[in-house]
């Protein structure tokens, strides 16, 4: 076992960057025989010359080359460690702002609940707005980290899914379509529909889908929540096509009904979003981390 300090080290490190006493004792702030003091000590205690002394100059010997090497390395690791720590100990009273679609917030307050388990210190910045406004805040670099539906191409981000977000129709429980197997899709034409605002990622999805079945329903109302839409469902306004993660209690008390409609659900999927370039803190990789292994949990269940 060597037997050197880590004062030693670095007064050593200094000395072979610089090749000079008196240079590597200005940047230290130390005086030249407290520097000459220390490096002679460690050759002392390593047994071997690290410099030598031809006319003005000192160069490094062999054991110097090789214990300069060793010491970048080792000064390196002491920084990233540094680093960790100090990233650790902002995780435990950090920061996470966060901006959920409005229909990812039926689950997304609940995963945030069981992340503050584990880190009872994080404050949380939840914003709950629409797809588009989402896209715009992680344009202005306002948030750490999004859940939405797939975001667009060409706005420089990193999204990964990690949960299935399957979209159906609903009605109200008395509706004569409600009960019927394998309803037709081109039955939906005759529907009056209640959809969402424009700039809703649900409603961009189903519009796509429509078109697609080229397709179109009868637009009754637009409304800026899922809940006033389920509200005006179950009041018999209309039939609606909503995330399936919006409407687990209504279908379980039987105050809305799901639809078997053809070539439904409409698979889509949610993402953890960020920009590519954004540094995230450690606050917000360990909610990232915890989202994607959530959602790999509930696919193996
Ligand atoms: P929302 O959902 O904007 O319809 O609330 C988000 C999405 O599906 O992308």
């Amino acid at each position: 076992m060597l037997h050197l300090t880590l004062r030693q080290l670095k007064i050593f490190e200094s000395v072979a960057r610089l090749l000079s006493y008196s240079r590597a004792a200005r940047e230290l702030h130390l005086s030249q025989p407290a520097v000459s003091m220390q490096i002679k000590l460690l050759e002392e205690n390593l047994g071997l010359p690290l410099f030598e002394q031809i006319g003005k100059k000192i160069y490094m010997t062999e054991a110097g080359r090789e214990m300069y090497y060793y010491s970048k390395a080792i000064a390196e690791q002491l920084g990233e460690a540094e680093l960790v720590l100090a990233e650790l100990k902002g995780m435990e009273r950090g920061n996470l702002k966060i901006s959920v679609a409005s229909t990812a917030n039926y689950f997304a307050t609940q995963l945030l609940a069981s992340f503050r388990q584990n880190h009872p210190q994080v404050t949380v910045n939840l914003d709950v707005t629409n797809r588009e406004a989402l896209l715009g805040q992680l344009e202005q670099n306002e948030i750490d980290l999004a859940i939405m539906g797939q975001p667009p191409d060409g706005h420089d981000l990193i999204a990964e899914s990690f949960m299935e977000n399957p979209l159906v129709v609903i009605s109200a429980p008395d509706n004569p379509l409600a009960g019927q197997k394998r309803i037709p899709v081109s039955r939906l034409a005759n529907e009056i529909l209640i959809v969402r605002e424009a700039g809703s990622g649900t409603r961009s999805a189903s519009e796509r889908f429509f078109q697609t079945h080229q397709i179109t329903p009868l637009r009754g109302l637009v409304m800026n929540t899922n809940e006033a839409i389920k509200q005006a469902v179950q009041a018999g306004m209309g039939l609606a096509v909503v995330s399936l993660h919006t409407v687990s209690l209504e279908l379980e008390t039987r105050r809305l009904a799901l639809l078997d409609v053809e070539f439904f659900p409409i698979q889509r999927h949610w993402f953890i979003v960020h920009r590519k370039n954004k540094r995230l803190s450690a606050t917000a990789q360990a909610f990232k981390r915890f989202l994607l292994d959530e959602g790999k949990a509930k696919q193996a269940d």
